[in-house]
């Protein structure tokens, strides 16, 4: 290795501390909700309030991180040598200070400089102008004056970089660098713009100087700005000689540990290939989203089905080249406790939650999984089957693209009853030269959502999603409800629950009024409990067993045969479907804010965590 992942984002710092930048440190994976991302799909979009003028914290106009970032838009291309769904993004700003003439020669010179790029081979793209915006001939004169070949820049009417899916935000020409992977031009016309493969963006200089507008036309900023990303993987790659981001040392003893598991060379064949990236690839974006600071679950909405179909689709591929799923959680700990555990180290900390919650989704797949995967071959034979008789009854039968297209009701099938996503089956149905029938499958999925939500009042589960939050809130619960009986008496129990990431709310049965005192002393043990840093553990076990260990339930009797028992150190003892947090001292601080009367003889208290 010339160079290690951490040599490089030390490298990238220092050569911007060096000139005059403050290091701000990254930000949560996790979008904060505020333009409608998902995720952090770049360094910038925690930044968006100073490129749109307001003034930094730091005081500072001259900035630089390494951000973790996940883009699920390329999720299709990862198995080929350059796409991730995770990545790092090295990365440096201009608030109203240096503009073109400062970052082009900087980000040309920490290519060939520092990292000793073919100064020849380096290609830039920059904007060729629109209605809104003009031909960026300034960009290019000193791309020139820094140090590019002109013949190697060429004018894009794509150069423009936004945020997508947002208004109101900071966007402007880009200037984005290219480099070849090798010297074989597949045509005299292989330049960036070809998709032969050779050719990697490997960093963007966006100059932010207009605001996005409804409708999306722009105008002027008060400041320009630089907004600057380079690919840290895809450099890593180049610097240490690669043509490969997969044999770089973010990913190479995770490929090393597949290829010995399933005793198949990497690179050999190519199909085996593209799942060991695509297992590599998914289970590090997966412990990332899970591990971050505001880390989430799988569930099937949002940001935790994304999550969801990365897990559900590695597994896949693991069983394809006959890696067992339990091996993903060695892939998963080799990411935290070897790659990750310096620039990572919540990771570390947070290393059991995230292998227990890829083995729960994991677990929950692959009892469905083998039944699903059969009941797609059938439906792909019956399609065949339909074909042939299609030709053998009418010889003038001409074949159609709706003969090789799973239908809609398949697919949502394959959904509801073994939890394949709609994209898995769409990559199955893709690699049998079939199609799916995506506008019937939503329709299905629309209608069978109406039907569940007017018969929801009857299936109303205490847990309304399954994010970090909702996982703290509900063990939380679990603390209240066994301080209860120690304030009121063993009568209390639960009457009900329900859970958002905001707060929890539990009825309970008791025939007074709580007092300001009893309230209080409720509160106290669930703190003390928090504060005792209690371990929680489960347990599966026969219902009888469980009843008569004393954990507690509700409606026994719609429990299945086998239940899971939580515990939580000497405090509680339930049976319940989880999740939970792992040990009590994640849950913060615990305060009442509300009791009042629920129904007769029944109370309800709203809790939250701080
Ligand atoms: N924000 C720019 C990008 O993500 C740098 O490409």
């Amino acid at each position: 290795m010339k160079l290690t992942s951490k040599q490089l984002r030390e490298k990238w710092l220092n050569y911007y501390k060096n000139l005059g930048h403050e290091d701000i440190g990254a930000v949560s994976l996790i979008g904060d909700g505020s333009t409608g991302v998902m995720f952090n799909v770049a360094g910038m979009q925690p930044l968006m309030p100073y490129l749109l003028g307001a003034k930094h914290p730091s005081g500072k106009t001259r900035l630089c991180n390494v951000q973790g970032c996940v883009r699920t838009v390329d999720i299709d291309e990862v198995g080929d040598e350059s796409h991730f769904t995770f990545f790092e993004m090295m990365g440096n700003w201009s608030l109203g200070d240096y503009f073109k003439k400062e970052k082009t020669k900087w980000s040309f010179d920490f290519l060939t400089k520092e990292l000793g790029f073919d100064k020849d081979k380096i290609c830039s793209t920059v904007f060729a102008g629109n209605s809104d915006a003009p031909r960026d001939d300034e960009a290019a004169a000193f791309l020139v004056e820094a140090g590019v070949k002109k013949e190697n820049i060429f004018y894009l009417k794509d150069n423009w970089w936004d945020l997508p899916g947002t208004v109101g935000t900071p966007c402007g020409p880009d200037n984005e660098w290219f480099y070849p992977r090798h010297d074989k031009p597949c045509s005299d016309r292989c330049d960036p713009t070809c998709e032969c493969g050779r050719w990697v963006e490997i960093g963007n200089d966006v100059y932010m100087q207009y605001k996005k507008l409804e409708g999306g036309s722009v105008e002027p900023l008060k400041n320009k700005n630089v907004d600057t990303g380079f690919g840290f993987e895809r450099l890593l790659m180049y610097v240490n000689g690669l043509t490969d981001g997969y044999k770089t040392d973010v990913f190479s003893s995770v490929i090393s540990f597949i290829e010995k598991e399933v005793a198949s060379k990497y690179g050999v064949d190519s199909e085996t290939t593209k799942s060991m990236r695509i297992i590599a690839d998914h289970i590090r974006t997966s412990v990332m989203l899970i591990g971050d600071v505001n880390g989430i679950l799988p569930s099937n909405v949002g940001a935790g089905y994304i999550l969801r179909r990365l897990l559900r689709r590695a597994i896949r591929h693991a069983k394809k080249i006959g890696l067992e799923a339990d091996k993903l959680l060695e892939v998963a700990k080799i990411y935290i406790e070897q790659i990750y555990n310096e620039s990572y180290p919540l990771l570390v900390k947070k290393e059991d939650y995230i292998l227990s919650s890829i083995k729960a989704e994991s677990d929950k797949f692959l009892k469905t999984i083998e039944t699903g995967n059969r009941e797609f071959d059938k439906v792909v034979s019956g399609l065949a089957r339909k074909l042939e008789f299609m030709k053998k009854n009418n010889p003038e039968y001409v074949e159609s693209a709706a003969d090789h297209c799973i239908s809609g009701k398949a697919a949502f099938r394959l959904y509801e009853t073994f939890g394949f996503p709609i994209e898995m089956t769409i990559e199955m149905a893709k690699e049998k030269g079939l199609s799916v029938n995506e506008e019937e499958y939503k329709e299905a999925f629309i209608a069978h959502q109406e039907l569940a939500r007017a018969s929801s009042q009857v299936a109303k589960s205490g847990l309304a999603s399954s994010g970090e939050m909702e996982t703290k809130y509900h063990t939380a619960t679990h603390l209240l409800n066994a301080a209860l009986k120690k304030v009121v008496g063993e009568t209390s129990h639960q009457m009900g629950s329900n859970i958002n990431a905001e707060r929890l709310r539990f009825d309970f049965a008791c025939d007074h009024k709580l007092s300001s005192e009893e309230l209080k002393a409720a509160e106290d043990y669930v703190n003390a409990w928090i504060k005792a840093d209690l371990k929680v553990t489960c347990e599966e076990m026969k219902k009888e067993d469980a009843v008569k260990a004393g954990a507690e339930h509700q409606f026994i009797e719609k429990y299945p045969d086998i239940v899971s028992v939580y515990t939580i150190g000497d405090a509680s003892k339930e049976i319940c479907t989880g999740p939970h947090v792992e040990h009590t001292s994640l849950l913060g601080h615990f305060v009442i804010k509300k009791e009042e009367a629920s129904s007769a003889g029944v109370r309800r208290i709203k809790a939250i965590l701080e």
